[in-house]
């Protein structure tokens, strides 16, 4: 099958699945995936429409802060809840959303009710959209008992955001840009190691909406930054500093790569025609008190996303500095993560 489009990837993927697979087993699905961070960034597509990237990326999955996905059949019409609020269809969420479940419909043949309630703390610049889209996949799996594997999975979630086929599961992931066309050997894979003294923190600096998503923002960065032309280099290199420092659990190493490697992503944006700079005085000061932190003998390092909100890199032992140093963090221990017996949504 010659696949070039979102909804080619899907017939593909669901195909073994005949009539009974797209019977749904249950009244409803409900899963939860985790958001991530991507401690070397995703930034730019090779392919527009399946969504496949230009270099591979790695990322920590946020253990708790995520979504939560009920799926169930509905008449007539897709609906959408997010946190117990109806999103109008014509809501720029709920196109985006409905678009997603229309790839599947077209197999299905049936339209969804989804409700979804987010962990991420508002205004702490996360996507949502990564673990939504991810959650969205694995509450559709299990709906329907399609027993997808994880590269199946991950592929699907790639199809709504890039990120998104990072969130499939916690700790590590690593998502392989492919060399397909088809882009069948594009998704993200976990990393088999645990580093439970492995430390992200969130430094909330402003939830006004960008002015500038990142969808937008990296294709303008592709077609117009000459600094992009050096990105593949810089990915390459950082992905295998990160890799060993992630099997060594060496965070100066870790922390120095995914530093330079966010820092040389704005740079490329920097350099778009117009400039893309999502960055604002908070961020700076946060940046500075960063590397003030550590001329003090502090392991603490930053990663920023395509906003201006600052995340933070560090071990355990130096919870408490980081912790007097800024205000109001929110600290994630990405492997402390126990599955609720009972979810948010199990009971509505
Ligand atoms: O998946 P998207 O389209 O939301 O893009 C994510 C881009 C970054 O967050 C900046 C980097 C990344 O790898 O998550």
């Amino acid at each position: 099958m010659n696949i070039q489009t979102a909804a080619d990837t899907v017939r593909h993927l669901l195909q073994a699945q005949n009539e009974a697979g797209h019977q749904p087993l249950a009244q409803n699905a409900i899963v939860y995936a985790p958001a991530n961070i991507a401690l070397c960034k995703y930034w730019g597509k090779r392919n527009l429409p399946l969504n496949l990237p230009q270099t591979s990326s790695l990322s920590i999955s946020l253990a708790g802060h995520g979504t939560h996905a009920r799926i169930s059949i509905a008449e007539g019409a897709h609906a959408l809840s997010i946190n117990e609020v109806e999103i109008p269809a014509d809501d720029p969420a709920a196109k985006r959303m409905f678009a997603f479940l229309d790839l599947f419909r077209a197999c299905t043949g049936t339209y969804f009710t989804l409700k979804t309630i987010s962990t991420v703390p508002v205004g702490a610049g996360l996507a949502s959209s990564a673990s939504a889209f991810a959650s969205v996949v694995q509450a559709l799996d299990t709906l329907f008992g399609w027993g997808l594997d994880f590269p199946a999975q991950s592929i699907l979630a790639r199809l709504g955001s890039g990120s998104a086929s990072r969130s499939i599961d916690h700790g590590f992931l690593e998502w392989d840009r492919g060399q397909r066309d088809d882009g069948l050997d594009s998704y993200a894979s976990y990393l088999p190691v645990e580093w439970p003294d492995f430390r992200i923190a969130l430094v909330p600096i402003s939830d006004q909406a960008k002015p500038i998503g990142s969808r937008d923002a990296m294709n303008r960065t592709v077609a117009e930054s000459q600094l992009y032309q050096a990105w593949p280099n810089q990915v390459t290199r950082d992905l295998d500093l990160i890799r060993d420092a992630i099997e060594a659990k060496d965070i100066l190493a870790l922390g120095q790569a995914a530093e330079c490697n966010a820092m040389a992503m704005h740079a490329t944006m920097l350099a778009s025609r117009p400039a893309i700079l999502y960055w604002l005085p908070e961020s700076v000061a946060a940046l500075h008190r960063v590397w003030q932190l550590r001329a003090d003998g502090i392991q603490v390092f930053a990663t920023m996303d395509a906003g201006p909100n600052v995340k933070l890199i560090f071990e355990a032992k130096q919870q408490n500095a980081v912790e007097d140093a800024f205000d109001s963090i929110d600290v994630i221990d990405p492997f402390g993560y126990i599955e609720p017996d009972i979810g948010p949504l199990d009971d509505g």
